[in-house]
């Protein structure tokens, strides 16, 4: 059994009753955010990359539960080394094996917040499931690749504006064909509003099964 969490905006928490990950920390100015950072018990802190509403509290979350860093070698250099932080820090196409199992660099095509950094996904591979976050990203016939992965659960943004909208967001689900898609990166701020339920329901006019979080809620995979 996987919990997974969702935290607001792009932030989700999973959890395998053996180890705590958190996804791109934003609570700190982040008016959706269901929870502060001091509350947050985690293992792993990973990071897609370089923005604001991304990279969020990973430092401080990191400093005070002692939490693994996770992110790009470049995103690495650039935020985390060098603080006394636990980094493991890897690249695109690469798995990284944890104890709770383990996590793949997916690309993304969106800027990153950092000179020199690239933006990523990922997926995980933990309790016997498997979740693609896919960070920002537009749609990109990447995508496809995923299916092969059997995903149970993507986590895909739908806010347009910054990141593929409602439609690209459902072209994206056609492809990875997920036993669940679940929006993010929707309705934190006025012009990413987006209305969740009916992109859930037009997943189920496509025969895929869809679910919206809304920020606090969790489900179990
Ligand atoms: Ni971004
Ligand atoms: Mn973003």
């Amino acid at each position: 059994m996987v919990k997974l969490t969702f935290l607001g905006h792009a932030c989700f928490v999973i959890d395998d009753g053996t180890a705590k990950l958190i996804v791109d920390p934003f609570l700190t100015g982040n008016p959706a955010a269901a929870a502060a950072p001091e509350e947050i018990e985690a293992d792993y802190v990973f990071v897609t990359h370089g923005h604001g509403d991304h990279l969020g509290d990973a430092v401080q979350i990191a400093e005070r539960t002692g939490a693994v860093v996770c992110t790009s070698v470049d995103l690495a250099e650039a935020v985390f080394n060098g603080k006394g932080l636990k980094v493991e820090a890897g690249n695109m196409g690469g798995w990284i094996r944890f104890p709770f199992g383990r996590a793949k660099f997916f690309q993304a095509i969106h800027g990153s917040g950092a000179p020199g950094t690239l933006s990523s996904g990922f997926v995980f591979e933990i309790g016997g499931k498997k979740i693609y976050h896919a960070g920002d990203t537009a749609l990109m016939t990447d995508m496809q690749l995923l299916e092969a992965e059997h995903i149970d659960a993507a986590l895909l943004p739908i806010g347009d504006y910054y990141t593929m909208g409602p439609e690209d967001a459902l072209r994206a689900a056609e492809m990875i064909k997920a036993g669940l898609t679940i929006p993010m990166h929707y309705n934190t701020f006025p012009h990413i509003s987006q209305d969740g339920d009916a992109f859930v329901s037009a997943l189920a006019a496509e025969g895929l099964n869809g679910a919206v979080l809304k920020p606090g809620e969790s489900l179990e995979l």
